[in-house]
């Protein structure tokens, strides 16, 4: 087990596996983001290496991120690596879904059990808007294979003042009544050189409630209004799907906190809101043992922040989202 100075139990790795993406999400990255070079990356055996260790320390679920993990080489033997690795019990990814036609059945084969896929709106024009570059058939067809394929789906939705605040909502939304996914509006967070545009566009949860709420009817709390991981989930009457909100803006789930990151460069990044980092890749290369590295990551995580400093303007520089993961 791997305890925090707060008592939290942090046993969920996001890995980022590339800082690369097929998209330029306005939200996300610079349309001329330039990216780091592979030798700097970790490679496939200091990837699986390093699960195995998180495993060893009491980590069980793992989620692949990006930039857009489908675009790694080698994404489906990492996945089986990291299926046959003793202590991993769930491992999901979070993807734009543009390569998921081809790519759903190998992956769930491999061990893979859930994806979040990111769909901001379903039209078309303003679909392209906000990805710079994407086609929301692309999408839609990568959903209907994950589905084939037998993987829980999620859908996420980043929410841009004047880009998807209105009706785009309620037809997300809607998706619920008719299919049994959890449809998630995810408050846009700041970084970085991106940080300006998304502090002028961001939509309260309070908002978004409203919103969908005018379209489709009142919104009734799933669980008594607790927490799903990081969403509060509400449902229409009668519609098998739920519709989540994740509010790391106006309402920070950081007291449950239970996750560390890893991103594509071998730093461990204790918050995503936070500049902190614990760098493994230069312990690694230098040919620490498996005792030593762990010593490492334990000292990091006891050290892991409270949570982030959004409220007092605090806003991580070092990186952007597409370099950590989300
Ligand atoms: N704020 C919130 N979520 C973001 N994502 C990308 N950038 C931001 C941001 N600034 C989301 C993507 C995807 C996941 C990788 O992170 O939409 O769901
Ligand atoms: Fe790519 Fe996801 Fe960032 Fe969009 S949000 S640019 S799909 S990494």
């Amino acid at each position: 087990m791997s305890l925090d100075r707060f008592g939290r139990n942090i046993n969920y790795l996001r890995i980022s596996l590339t800082d690369r993406c097929n998209l330029r999400c306005v939200y996300c990255m610079p349309e001329d983001m330039t990216f780091r070079p592979r030798h700097e990356l970790l490679q496939d055996d200091e990837l699986l290496r390093l699960v195995n260790i998180f495993a060893e320390l009491g980590f069980h679920k793992f989620r692949l991120t990006g930039g857009e993990p489908t675009v790694r080489a080698h994404i489906v033997d990492l996945v089986h690596g990291m299926a046959g690795t003793p202590g991993v019990e769930k491992i999901a990814m979070t993807t734009n879904g543009l390569l998921l036609d081809r790519l759903a059945r190998p992956l769930a084969e491999a061990g893979m059990q859930r994806v979040n896929i990111s769909i901001d709106t379903l039209d078309p024009q303003k679909f392209k808007k906000l990805t710079r570059w994407g086609e929301v058939e692309d999408v839609w067809r990568g959903i209907q294979a994950a589905e084939a394929a037998g993987l829980e789906i999620k859908l996420n939705a980043v929410v841009v003042r004047n880009y998807n605040d209105g009706e785009d909502l309620v037809d997300l939304a809607r998706l619920t009544l008719h299919q049994p996914w959890q449809v998630r509006f995810i408050e846009m967070m700041p970084f970085g050189d991106v940080a300006d545009f998304q502090l002028a566009g961001v939509v309260s949860e309070e908002e978004l409630r409203a919103t969908i709420a005018a379209g489709l009817g009142p919104l009734r709390p799933v669980n008594g209004g607790e927490l799903d991981g990081e969403a509060r989930l509400f449902r229409i009457d009668g519609a098998p799907g739920t519709i989540g909100f994740i509010s790391s803006v106006t309402q920070p789930f950081c007291a449950s906190c239970n996750r560390a990151r890893l991103t594509a460069d071998g730093r461990l990044r204790l918050c995503l809101l936070r500049e902190m980092e614990v760098d493994l890749l230069t312990p690694l290369r230098d040919g620490a043992d498996d005792d030593q590295m762990k010593a490492i990551i334990k000292q990091g995580i006891w050290w892991k922040p409270w949570g982030h400093g959004l409220a007092q303007d605090v806003i991580p520089l070092n990186r952007v989202m597409s370099e950590i993961g989300g």
